[in-house]
């Protein structure tokens, strides 16, 4: 996977979360329309996801594909973890999510590294967080393999992605990958039955699976009222990439809404 192609990917979301002062990359989760800033919508997504999963003071978390570092922070000032460290494959996230906590003494940690083969040691994770990013690896089955090795037993992997049920719909999807990296497009969707089969592959036990379509195309949308509701979308300053990710995250919503895309929440346990 080349560095280059996803800090192409990004690139627009980066300006999209500079601009609007944004700390997650994510979709966000809306439990109703219109009640939250997609800022907290984005927090939403980050408690539904983790559910009932006990994290206390003793517990070691790992945040993979980390992004800019928002998730690992609400994670990290809610529980107050004995260690939480992100991981993330863009440099220049890592940065931003670092300079996120510079001066703080107890705070997360950031490191770059690659989901496919996580640097750490066998059993020794409670709780990995898994937020929107496996959609960018090729080899799925090799992260849900490093989540069994770093986890302790009992330990949870708590993973949202989005998904699709239509592989005929994204096969041009696939196709692009098969181009130079400068090219492709770095997108390898599964579907939700693809996930729980690995799962039970790998040996984990599925604690819970929610599909997240409507809440997530909610808070899509109630984030996109936000963002051309203050006259920033159509000034000057709003550049061609920032209208390209606004019209990317429009046409995800739609999808979401229509069945064609879907989005998936899902807790596994390694056996104790
Ligand atoms: C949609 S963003 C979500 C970021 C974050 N989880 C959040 O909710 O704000 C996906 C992130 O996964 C990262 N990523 C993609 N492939 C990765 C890999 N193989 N290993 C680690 N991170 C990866 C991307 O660089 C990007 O920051």
């Amino acid at each position: 996977m080349s560095q280059r192609t996803m800090q192409a990917h990004y690139e627009p979301n980066w300006k999209l979360t500079q601009a609007r002062n944004l700390r997650g990359y994510n979709c966000g989760y809306a439990a109703k329309r219109g009640n939250e800033t997609f800022d907290e919508h984005q927090q939403s997504l980050v408690w539904q996801l983790l559910g009932d999963t006990p994290i206390t003071s003793d517990s070691v978390v790992l945040d993979v594909g980390c992004g800019i570092g928002g998730p690992s922070g609400w994670i990290f000032d809610r529980y107050q973890p004995k260690q939480l460290l992100g991981l993330e494959y863009l440099g220049t996230s890592v940065k931003a999510a670092s300079r996120r906590f510079n001066g703080a003494a107890k705070r997360p940690r950031f490191i770059q590294g690659d989901a496919h083969k996580l640097p750490l040691s066998d059993n020794q994770v409670d709780v990995i967080f898994n937020l929107e990013s496996a959609l960018h690896y090729a080899d799925k089955n090799a992260f849900i393999g490093e989540c069994l090795r770093v986890l302790k037993p009992g330990g949870t992997l708590c993973l949202g992605d989005v998904t699709t049920t239509r592989k005929l719909m994204f096969a041009p999807i696939e196709w692009l990958n098969k181009l130079p990296s400068q090219f492709n497009s770095n997108v390898h969707l599964w579907s939700a039955v693809d996930y729980k089969n690995a799962f039970r592959k790998h040996g984990f036990a599925l604690l819970h699976h929610e599909d997240a379509a409507q809440p997530v195309s909610d808070a899509l949308e109630d984030g996109l009222d936000e963002i051309r509701g203050d006259g920033f979308f159509s000034s000057w300053k709003a550049t061609k990439g920032f209208r390209g990710r606004v019209g990317f995250l429009s046409v995800m919503s739609k999808m979401l809404r229509r069945h064609w895309l879907h989005y998936d929440l899902f807790r596994a346990k390694k056996p104790s």
